[in-house]
């Protein structure tokens, strides 16, 4: 990344956690108020920083009352890789993530897009609006082709963000819980809105990013945990695996346990984890460890991790004792996302005057 597009993805970082710190308060007043998507590509078990980073996001905005989409972005499973392995076991995967974490299908809709035509019509009117070169600044989009794994660069891959403002606008979502890496498309997709609202008539809001406030997790070779780094503590992990992921992770020489994330990323991170499972301050977790070292700390992680997900667990391991309802939910789920993209199509046929 050249330091002119790290100075500008700084600021428009400070700039999204400003307003998600705006919005939090908004949301509190008035939760009905916000349709919220937000969603995931099926490429593997969600992990932990999944879980920290929006999941919990998503499903506290549900309890709160806001009216909640969760999409399965199958089609954006293409972008890096070449074939489409294992989608419906990894789709089924999300779904009973969610399930066990408390996703309502009564009030959420979950649905994966290739299941939603309009939704996918939408980005034909949509890739009009935005240039070339707009496409090949995306600083998200320009990390994942230099960490892809193909040979060449597919037209999807620059392409994708303007599928996701598709994802976004076509329920007319004014929030999405996502991580900052995600910040650029969010970018893209106001300026879809805004464009398509200046040429042809107003029917998109403009919708905003809702940042976590839980810090980036690290995995546990040290780098950011990724599906695709194998670093990652999956959430369905039974506790057994849990212990050993943990006891893997990365620490350091110094036998003293502190919250330092600058000089001490490692430790830090798993510090931060049991601190985030704990619902506790990282300081305190880590002066509780003190002189304990990293078998200690590791102790405690692992436990606070398993007493954490316990519940979540044993209601994923009823959930997918039961496929057939599995695979209603998301049907349903379909069937209503269908509809309100076929609506916000109507407007945009309309708006546009297309002959029908
Ligand atoms: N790009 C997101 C990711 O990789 C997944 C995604 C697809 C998404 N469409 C979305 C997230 C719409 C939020 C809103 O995690």
């Amino acid at each position: 990344m050249s330091i002119a597009t790290a100075t500008a993805t700084a600021s428009t970082h400070a700039a999204a956690e400003r307003r998600s710190a705006e919005l939090e308060r908004e949301i509190a007043e008035n939760p009905g108020r916000f349709r919220v998507l937000s969603g995931d590509r099926p490429t593997g078990p969600l992990h932990l920083g999944h879980y920290f980073g929006t999941l919990r996001n998503r499903l506290r905005l549900q309890d709160l009352g806001a009216e909640v989409f969760v999409l399965i972005a199958d089609y954006q499973v293409l972008t890096d890789r070449d074939t489409a392995e294992r989608l419906d076991e990894y789709t089924e995967g999300l779904l009973l993530d969610h399930l066990a974490l408390g996703l309502d299908p009564d009030r959420t809709t979950v649905f994966n897009h290739s299941a939603v035509p309009a939704l996918n019509q939408l980005v034909l009117p949509f890739l009009s609006l935005v240039s070339v070169a707009e496409l090949s600044r995306n600083p998200t989009v320009k990390d994942e082709i230099a960490h892809s794994r193909q040979a060449a660069v597919s037209g999807l891959m620059y392409t994708y963000p303007v599928h996701q403002a598709a994802d976004i606008l076509f329920c007319k979502a004014a929030l999405v819980p996502v991580g900052q890496d995600q910040l650029p498309h969010l970018e893209l997709t106001r300026t879809v809105a805004r464009r398509f609202n200046e040429r042809y008539g107003k029917v998109f809001p403009e919708p905003d990013a809702l940042l976590s406030t839980a810090p980036l997790l690290l995995g546990t070779d040290g780098a950011k945990m990724s599906k695709s780094r194998a670093n990652a503590i999956p959430l369905a992990a039974t506790a057994d695996e849990t212990a050993r992921l943990i006891r893997g992770a990365t620490t350091d020489a110094e036998r003293h346990i502190t919250y330092d994330p600058q000089a001490r990323p490692g430790v830090s991170s798993l510090v931060l984890l049991a601190a985030l499972c704990l619902d506790r301050d990282p300081h305190d977790v880590a002066a509780e460890i003190g002189d304990g070292g990293a078998a200690a700390l590791k102790r405690t992680v692992t436990d606070a991790v398993n007493g954490h997900l316990a519940p979540a667990r044993a209601r994923r391991a009823e959930y997918a004792a039961d496929p057939a309802y599995v695979r209603a939910v998301l049907r349903a789920g379909n069937e209503r996302a269908a509809q309100v993209a076929e609506r916000t199509l109507e407007e945009v046929r309309a708006a546009m005057g297309t002959f029908r």
